[in-house]
């Protein structure tokens, strides 16, 4: 396959040595630019090295002269963070020294061979080409013995010549990294010595395979490494075939070396520099964006399978879920729904009424999401299809003909140019949309995806822009459906292809998974490394897609998926029926108390999403980004946060997941909290070990929900109308803040929501006497009316939370205030 052809032509080398010429430095506004000279062949690179006042550094190396412009990543960074001016602190003829920020951020560029170190307060955090590993290859006129390649019956026909590029970075001190999905593989990255490198080259892969860093549908090129005091981002913006390599070596310098190898493009890497987690997300988002704020219905439960055969199908599933007392949102549909695979259509036996299904389900609040890939069926028959051909919408080949490939259409399938947004008939405003088969998917092309040489909007060959494919269809199809609204109504679409800023468009899914317990327990690193790479809001089929699970690997996937951002249970064609309800009584009554309690916790999710959306913190956060300091928490991925850091109710997990969700009754109700999550993921199990951490980092259990504890406490809790954009366009919001300190819980409002949600009663855990009174401020005066009651038993701290658990919040411990209000603080006097 051509790019391993890259890859060991870059790992084999021999890697020409570059010399900076320290004397065509030039300082601008936003940096500074040197020339680059490889002394054997005369070649000249351009490198410019912007700080950012976000803390991030951009490093980026063109040809000085290319003989034509290199593709360069568009749409991805959603804009310029304000850039810094670089003075000179030291130069030598080694070396020059460019500080920022007074001084206490650096970059020392060496004259040869060339290397950049970037230090903060005197350190050096992070070596560019520490090992000499630049390598950029030339675009070359024509003709070239290297341009054509073959794979398998594949030829590869590269227009200038091999232009790949690389380099090493090195990260000192540092001895975990993390990031760079999408692999069925651990959160952690491995030492790649042993094997292969990680690849990032969106491909449809059926059934594939766990632990491998072979690329699955979506790459995110971000890694992120971890130390107790320090958390830096690496950022290769770069959307062709790449490779990383990574080499721990923890005994002697404890330094990791990452090698990052593309196959064309030029080298743009952003280094952000944290110095903690929270503020790495927040670089990050600052760079290709925030997730988008989810309706509040795509929060819940999601019911799919392909397919749902017609509309009277539909209408019998829906129906089951009443009948059972199962709460859903959503039901889908697959590609069978549509007439002849031509998706934006409805297949007219099984689905004459469209509209009137939707407003079926709409009567009960509830949704349609169907599905609409980026193949169309050459069909010069349909409208659709001979708009698209004559607007000039379809890919390519490289002798200028559209593109021909095969799909669910058949062998005469054509593909969208990026960026193409349809509209559906008879589509209402509750009908939402996924799109799938977007790597894209080739059925007998190489490796299942488009050649490389097909061409692009714009001349571009596929080649430098495969891994955002799916994130352009993503666009599209959010675009279009906010431009169905007019511009007020937040969109939601599913991806199984994504790419850095994915995450601005909706939601992605970790494609065709397993029935079976291992494709479980892979779920939750995988989720767990879309989180801390931006794309927060991301779940696995519940269930798993092919073959059928058996009840036990049911009841646990739901339970643990209950614990993902996005919900939904879907299976392949040939799996068997798998709707909750028909796996007898127990199976329907344990998935209905999972499913419930999802919905219990819905307003806890919305905040989450809320702080997403604004600060760039996922929902779901590995244990060392909330225990920093706790490096046993460093390598765990079978656990993880939802929320902040939040002791207390830990303890229940060891016991049964069952009782753990028992928990979600109470916050719940309450909303805003923090819990953290440990999903079984093998049969049989009836106690699981978990890891308590971070007892040293915190001095009292800071509980942030409305169940305060009479000590430091805070939390919030966000609102809004659950489906517009009222909230960002008229601040129709409520973001409600909790402060718990010294017997005094103040709440203060910001946004201006009218809601009708009020405040009944308020639960304070750890209070250790009765209070004498309880004040209660309101705007300023002190009083306490009279519908007001309050309640004072005495227990243990443990088993009031304990109870608090068993029971949610009809059995209350501690101190109990009733009364319905919004603007109030509480003072407990003892
Ligand atoms: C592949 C997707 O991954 C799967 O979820 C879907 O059901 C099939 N394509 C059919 O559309």
């Amino acid at each position: 396959m051509s790019a391993h052809v890259v890859a060991r032509r870059q790992i084999r080398g021999p890697n020409p040595q570059y010399r900076t010429l320290l004397d065509t430095m030039v300082l601008t506004e936003r940096g500074a630019r040197f020339e680059l000279l490889q002394p054997d062949s005369q070649k000249s690179l351009l490198l410019s090295v912007s700080p950012c006042k976000n803390n991030t550094v951009r490093i980026l190396i063109d040809e000085l002269q290319p003989i034509k412009a290199r593709y360069r990543v568009p749409d991805v960074l959603v804009g310029e963070p304000q850039g810094e001016r670089m003075s000179v602190e030291r130069q030598s003829k080694d070396s020059v020294t460019l500080s920022w920020s007074s001084g206490r951020h650096q970059v020392r560029v060496w004259h040869f061979p060339f290397r950049l170190e970037i230090l903060c307060e005197d350190e050096v955090m992070v070596t560019f080409n520490s090992k000499g590993k630049l390598w950029f290859e030339t675009l070359q006129e024509p003709p070239s013995s290297l341009w054509k390649e073959t794979f398998k019956e594949f030829v590869d026909i590269k227009a200038n010549g091999p232009s790949s590029i690389g380099s090493d970075l090195c990260l000192h001190g540092f001895s975990h990294v993390y990031g760079l999905p999408e692999h069925a593989d651990d959160l952690q990255l491995r030492d790649t010595r042993d094997g292969e490198p990680y690849r990032l080259y969106n491909l449809d892969v059926f059934a594939y395979d766990v632990y491998s860093r072979f690329g699955l549908y979506g790459s995110v090129p971000l890694l992120v490494a971890h130390k107790p005091d320090r958390t830096l981002g690496l950022f290769w913006l770069n959307a062709s075939e790449t490779y990383v390599n990574v080499h721990y070596s923890p005994s002697e310098h404890q330094q990791t070396d990452v090698h990052w190898l593309s196959e064309s493009g030029v080298i743009d890497c952003v280094v952000l520099l944290g110095p903690g987690p929270q503020q790495l997300f927040s670089q990050y988002a600052q760079l290709t964006g925030y997730q988008a704020l989810p309706p509040l219905f795509a929060l819940g439960y999601h019911q799919c399978r392909w397919n749902y055969n017609d509309e009277a199908d539909v209408k019998a599933v829906d129906a089951g879920f009443d009948q059972h007392d199962i709460p859903y949102d959503v039901i889908w549909l697959d590609i069978e729904h549509t007439d002849g695979k031509r998706y934006f259509t409805w297949d007219p036996e099984h689905f004459p009424e469209p509209a009137e299904l939707q407003h079926h389900l709409q009567r009960k609040k509830r949704k349609l999401v169907v599905i609409s890939d980026p193949h169309f069926k050459f069909d010069p028959g349909w409208l659709l299809y001979n708009e698209a051909r004559e607007g000039g919408h379809f890919v390519r080949d490289r002798e200028g003909q559209i593109y021909l490939g095969s799909c669910w259409p058949g062998n005469r399938t054509v593909f969208l140019w990026l960026n193409c947004s349809c509209l559906i008939q008879g589509s209402t405003p509750s009908l939402f949309l996924w799109n799938d088969m977007n790597e894209p998917s080739v059925f007998g092309g190489p490796e299942q995806t488009m050649p490389k040489d097909a061409v692009h909007h714009g001349g571009w060959e596929h080649r430098e822009l495969h891994n955002l494919y799916g994130f352009y269809q993503h666009m599209a199809t959010a675009e279009g459906l906010i431009a169905r609204s007019g511009g007020s109504e937040r969109p939601f679409v599913l991806t199984r292809s994504f790419f850095a800023g994915s995450q601005r468009y909706g939601a992605v899914w970790t494609g065709d998974n397993v029935a079976t317990w291992e494709y479980l327990e892979i779920s939750i690193p995988m989720i767990l490394s879309l989180s801390i790479t931006g794309i927060a809001f991301c779940g696995a089929d519940v269930g798993g897609f092919f073959r059928d699970p058996e009840p036990e690997l049911l009841v646990r996937w739901y339970q643990a998926a209950a614990l993902q951002p996005f919900f939904r249970s879907h299976c392949a064609i040939w799996s068997k029926r798998r709707e909750p309800w028909l796996f007898g009584e127990e199976v329907t009554a344990a998935i209905r108390t999972v499913i419930k309690q999802r919905y219990c916790l819905l307003p806890f999710w919305y905040t989450l999403f809320h702080q997403a959306h604004t600060s760039g913190l996922p929902p779901l956060r590995p244990l060392w980004v909330e225990f920093p300091r706790d490096e046993s928490t460093f390598s765990v991925d079978n656990q993880y946060m939802i929320g902040d850091e939040y002791l207390l109710f830990l303890h229940l997990l060891s016991v049964e997941l069952f009782l753990f969700l028992s928990w979600f009754n109470c916050l719940g109700r309450h909303a805003g909290g923090a819990l953290l999550a440990c999903p079984v993921i093998k049969p049989g199990v009836e106690e699981i070990k978990v890891l308590l951490p971070g007892s040293d980092e915190v001095n009292q259990p800071p509980g942030n929900t409305f169940i305060c504890f009479d000590g430091l406490a805070d939390g919030e809790l966000y609102l809004d109308d659950g489906h517009s954009f009222s909230y960002r366009d008229r601040k129709a919001f409520c973001l409600r803040r909790f402060n718990m300190l010294s017997g005094r819980l103040l709440c203060r409002e910001d946004g201006a929501f009218d809601c009708d949600t009020v405040i009944q009663s308020l639960t304070v855990l750890g209070v250790k006497n009765k209070p004498s009174t309880v004040v209660v401020h309101l705007s300023g005066e002190e009083h306490l009316p009279d519908n007001y009651s309050s309640t004072f038993k005495k227990q243990s701290l443990q088993s009031a939370v304990t109870d608090e658990a068993k029971t949610g919040c009809d059995k209350h411990s501690g101190q109990t205030i009733s009364r319905q209000d919004n603007n109030t603080q509480y003072k407990l006097k003892e």
